[in-house]
């Protein structure tokens, strides 16, 4: 079967590649083009839609051949490889700006991997064809570039879409990612990032999806799902990498980059297994992370690598490490120089070296003196190869830019609204002052952030632009027609300026309600972004302290990449919408929520301190035998625990469920509760199931585990019962060895609205 037009439903691809027209084929070639018999050498043929019917020497060999499973291929094609093919398939190097600066790598087949985004497609397939028509063996380049909450319409940071408790949500936001992405170039994103993130001083707690090991996989196979589809070979997908490999959330003091001290125990039951989600989700390729992970630097540790990853979790795809990562190996002191961080690398099972050179420059050497071993080295670029095979580049090498379709933009825009209104998370809601009014009074919108495009965009905003973004004052005139709105800056974002307060409490005066739209600047969450406090940066702290001494109600927009430690707006502000940083529809979809058009329905991924010295305040800590954890002066109770979030109605839960007294080990539990809607509007409530072991030889447990949870929509007055059942089997944990057990003995189980609400029932798993 001929692979050209397989993808027929992409009818309207126009060819941006500066191919001369008669290489331009119709898309109707048989699979004899290169039938064995005809031995002239010919260049491949190149179709629409960046189809080749790949074809180096006259002969179909099998790897050129689509009609052959994979594995055949890549063996084939190993074969032919000398060595310098093979480790030049093992590097990734920056995109250069004009190919003719690419010191002829791709053309010798000596590289395998190029990562950045150019706007110039023909860049991108010029480098491509040196590597298909020049090199010796015609390998593919893959394309990768970092796609994590959106290519150009950008979409809320990944910690705000996991708060809408909707996987299917983050795996829309991802598809539209890869669609948009995969038509500029890009083969391969490196997201999602799945890092358990505990700690707000972090900045990159903004890109993973929150603070539990379960809730996290969920998201980790739900993005999977985006950005690969059924097939990754479809040019409308992008391969997947799952990222940072692992335990790089856990960064001692929130000290991006720096070292992590994990248990075994925790390290299998938090840190791994939003990791294995997405593997078994079938996630094509990994990262490794940066981090020191118990003495050994991750990305030249084969504990993980190798032992967790491919020998029990199986996984055939491959894994690159973070910038320069193998080079820091000599930094961490676990590395001598170069040539040892290479064979400490690629040994632990790292394949593809991003940026720093050492494979390329010490492998030969190092496979001449018996210290990395052939079979090492082909294990490596076997996954490399398998990879590339499976997203299709062999057969679809090259990248045609879709046309511009406005209507398949609109749609895009509405689901980028749909993602920010469904992020943001009702922190406060005093006096039911949500949802504005939208008949009218005078509505005074001041802060840093209330007309500001450029900051919603969050930390990964790849080619976003400002100018694409709706702010929040635009968001709100357009939702409040009748409103006189004024709007007053009052301080930027950092520095002591306080010279604009004045007018900003002018305007505050003259209102029935105050809006205030403060938070933190986007790069002071992200990579390398950590934070010592977590307040209000510059002086929107003191803006807002003297504006709620006026007396009006004051709602407050947060915008962060991060949890804030916020107890003073908690007394003070009569309402508080986390809104994070959320895209390009930033104003529409918080218009939506604030005037009620959309329901609040976000609820917390990720604990929110009183001060920085409560960190960490995540949910599931561990019992201690002296439950007094209070500060002498505060609590280590969050301000906001996971799973918390307010609606424009109330809702009650019947005080404990009821649940399956005694559970076999083979069988299943039941809990159910009944809810209420015992407010005055239609609303949803997201009923969290969690459960608690009392006695686990294998290792202390949690105080409560997340294992499911449902969206139940209730008008007023309205109740419903709703059932949770898990399988014994699900009660268990990994020892740290990495065997499940699942222990006779006591549990409790929790249906509540939040983590820290709602009342156990108990319930024993027999012997038998
Ligand atoms: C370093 C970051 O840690 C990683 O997340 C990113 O994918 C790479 N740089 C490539 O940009």
């Amino acid at each position: 079967m001929k692979t050209v037009g397989r993808y027929g439903a992409l009818a309207a691809l126009v060819l941006a590649t500066p191919l001369a027209a008669a290489e331009i084929q119709a898309p109707v070639v048989t699979g004899a083009a290169g039938a064995a018999g005809m031995a002239t050498p010919r260049k491949p043929e190149i179709y629409k839609d960046g189809w080749i019917d790949l074809d180096k020497n006259g002969v179909k060999d099998i790897y050129e051949d689509s009609t052959q499973s994979v594995e055949k291929r890549v063996e084939d094609l190993l074969g032919r490889m000398n060595r310098a093919e093979r480790i030049g398939q093992l590097w990734q190097l920056l995109i250069p700006g004009d190919p003719a600066k690419d010191n002829g790598l791709p053309g010798q087949g000596a590289i395998g991997s190029y990562l950045g985004y150019t706007s110039k497609l023909e860049v991108r397939n010029a480098l491509q064809r040196a590597a298909v028509e020049d090199s010796r063996l015609g390998v593919p380049l893959i394309f990768g570039f970092d796609v994590i909450h959106g290519m150009a319409t950008v979409c809320p940071i990944p910690v705000a879409q996991s708060c809408s408790w909707d996987p299917e949500l983050v795996a829309r936001t991802s598809a539209m990612a890869a669609a948009e992405a995969s038509g500029m170039g890009i083969d391969w994103t490196f997201a999602p990032m799945v890092d358990i993130a505990r700690d707000p001083r972090w900045g990159r707690i903004a890109e993973g999806f929150g603070e539990d090991p379960w809730l996290d996989g969920q998201f980790a196979a739900a993005a999977v799902r985006g950005f690969q589809g059924a097939d990754p070979r479809a040019p409308e997908h992008m391969a997947a990498c799952l990222k940072h490999y692992v335990g790089y959330g856990a960064a001692e003091g929130g000290r991006d980059y720096n070292t992590t001290e994990i248990s075994p125990f925790t390290l299998r039951n938090i840190y791994l297994p939003p990791f294995h989600a997405g593997v078994d989700a079938g996630a094509l390729t990994l990262m490794s992370a940066f981090n020191c992970l118990n003495g050994i630097p991750a990305s030249g540790n084969h504990f993980i690598c190798t032992q967790v990853l491919r020998d029990e979790w199986k996984f055939s795809g491959f894994i690159v490490s973070d910038w320069n990562a193998v080079a820091e190996l000599i930094r961490h002191g676990y590395a001598a120089d170069d040539a040892d961080a290479a064979a400490k690398a690629l040994t632990a099972g790292v394949d593809m070296e991003m940026v720093s050179g050492t494979y390329h420059d010490h492998l030969a050497a190092l496979l001449d003196s018996g210290r990395v071993k052939p079979e090492v080295l082909d294990e490596a670029v076997r996954r490399v190869l398998r990879v590339k095979f499976e997203r299709g580049l062999f057969d679809r090498p090259y990248t045609v830019a879709p046309a511009a379709d406005p209507a398949a933009q609109a749609v895009r825009t509405a689901l980028a609204r749909e993602a920010a209104a469904h992020s943001c998370v009702l922190l406060k809601n005093e006096h039911g002052i949500l949802p504005l009014r939208t008949d009218g009074g005078r509505i005074a919108l001041l802060g840093p952030l209330a007309a500001n495009g450029d900051e919603m965009l969050g930390s990964w905003s790849a080619i976003g632009r400002a100018a694409d973004v709706v702010p929040l004052n635009d968001g709100l005139a357009a939702a409040l027609h009748g409103a006189n709105l004024v709007v007053a800056e009052g301080c930027k974002l950092t520095g002591q300026d306080t010279g604009g307060f004045a007018a900003a409490l002018a305007a505050a005066r003259q209102a029935d309600v105050v809006i205030m739209a403060l938070g933190e600047p986007r790069g002071w969450s992200g990579e390398n972004s950590s934070r010592s406090e977590l307040g209000l940066t510059g002086v929107q702290q003191q803006l807002f302290d003297q504006v709620a001494a006026l007396g009006k109600p004051v709602i407050v927009v947060l915008f962060a990449g991060r949890p804030l430690a916020i107890p003073a707006l908690q007394e003070k502000a009569a309402a508080i919408v986390m809104a994070w940083q959320p895209g390009v529809q930033a104003g529409p979809g918080l218009a939506d929520v604030l005037t009620g058009a959309t329901e609040p329905t976000g609820r917390l991924t990720t604990s929110f301190p009183h001060s920085v010295g409560a960190v960490p305040a995540y949910y599931n800590y561990l019992p201690t035998g002296r439950p007094r954890d209070q500060y002498k002066d505060g609590t280590r109770a969050p301000l906001y625990p996971f799973g918390y979030g307010l609606t424009y109605t109330q809702f009650a839960y019947s005080a404990a469920p009821v649940a399956t007294a005694d559970v076999a080990p083979t069988g299943t539990l039941h809990a159910t509760a009944t809810i209420t809607n015992t407010g005055p509007r239609r609303g949803s409530t997201v009923a969290q199931f969690y459960i608690h072991a009392l006695a686990s030889t294998a290792g202390c447990r949690p105080v409560r585990e997340l294992k499911g949870f449902q969206r139940v929509t209730l008008d007023p007055g309205q109740s419903k019962e709703v059932t949770f059942t898990l399988p014994a089997k699900d009660l268990g944990c990994f020892t740290s060895e990495g065997q499940w057990v699942v222990e006779p003995g006591r549990y409790e189980v929790f249906i509540a609205a939040d983590s820290a609400s709602g009342s156990p029932s108990a319930l024993r798993l027999t012997e038998k």
